[in-house]
């Protein structure tokens, strides 16, 4: 990582914050995205001089092209992009939108996908780069309240495996990241059926991974070139489960606490 350019999304919060600080104290460059301009600017302070900051809004997938210019104009060259920007949902499918469904596609997989397109040519040109894709075990099975989230994680997972085999002979590396439950402030932001952010603490975030773990974790993976890595013990139980005995997960998962 030492001398790296990484431009990293949902730099301003939880997973991505932690990222941010373990990638610096690695030597890397940052580009600091998200929406809180405060948060980012207090993280470029707390790291130094040598990072940037570019907040965005994901909810603007048309609007990346102008935003990848502007990353440029910051560095000339980008080593690594991570995809950890994101928001997640409580609410009941039946009582979700097509407005809603939209929001979240939008954040979670149209900006990532723009993201890419707008950094792996310039890759390409300097001979590689690495795309790091922030997943959700909800991109591995169906999860409730989480209908749009878990097809936005799903489609995120089809659409950079196809990136990882046309672009294999281009140096391009991906890599997918699933975590199970953790602790970040993710619960708070998910947004409820109208739109309105949630507002609280689920337990299962209040009991998931420290978020620095996870981030010591994606890190090694991304040294080791892994293409896909799951995080946080038990809950990642449930893909073995989902993948080796699916009647045990379609009954599990009707019943699981998922708040
Ligand atoms: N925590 C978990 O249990 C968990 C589990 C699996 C996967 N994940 C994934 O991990 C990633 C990071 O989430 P987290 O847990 O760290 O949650 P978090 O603390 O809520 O952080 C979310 C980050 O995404 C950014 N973001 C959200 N909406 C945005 C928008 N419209 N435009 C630009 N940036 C936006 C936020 O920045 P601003 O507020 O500044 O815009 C923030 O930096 C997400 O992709 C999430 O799906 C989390």
């Amino acid at each position: 990582m030492n001398k790296q350019v990484i431009w990293i999304t949902g730099a301003s919060s939880g997973l991505g914050l932690e990222l941010s600080v373990q990638l610096h104290q690695l030597g890397a460059s940052l580009i600091l995205s998200g929406r809180n301009v405060q948060a980012l600017e207090e993280l470029k302070q707390s790291l130094g001089n040598r990072h940037q900051i570019l907040p965005f809004d994901l909810a603007e997938p048309e609007k990346i092209g102008d935003v990848a210019d502007k990353a440029y104009q910051l560095f000339p060259k980008i080593d690594q992009l991570i995809l950890c920007g994101g928001i997640s949902q409580r609410n009941l499918f039946i009582e979700s939108s097509l407005e809603l469904d939209k929001k979240i596609l939008d954040i979670d997989f149209f900006s990532n996908t723009e993201l890419a397109r707008a950094v792996i040519p310039q890759m390409i040109r300097n001979k590689g780069g690495r795309i790091v894709v922030v997943s959700s075990l909800a991109g591995k099975f169906g999860y409730p309240l989480r209908s749009a989230y878990s097809a936005a994680k799903h489609a995120l997972h089809g659409y950079f495996e196809t990136v990882r085999a046309e672009l294999h002979d281009e140096q391009i590396k991906i890599t997918i990241v699933n975590p199970g439950r953790i602790r970040t402030n993710i619960s708070y932001n998910a947004l409820l059926a109208d739109g309105s952010p949630q507002g609280t603490m689920d337990y299962g975030q209040a009991h998931g991974m420290d978020a620095a773990k996870c981030a010591r974790k994606i890190i090694k993976a991304i040294k080791r070139n892994k293409k896909e890595v799951y995080i946080g013990w038990p809950d990642i139980l449930l893909i073995y489960i989902y993948r080796f005995v699916p009647s045990i997960y379609h009954r599990l998962i009707r019943k699981l606490n998922v708040r």
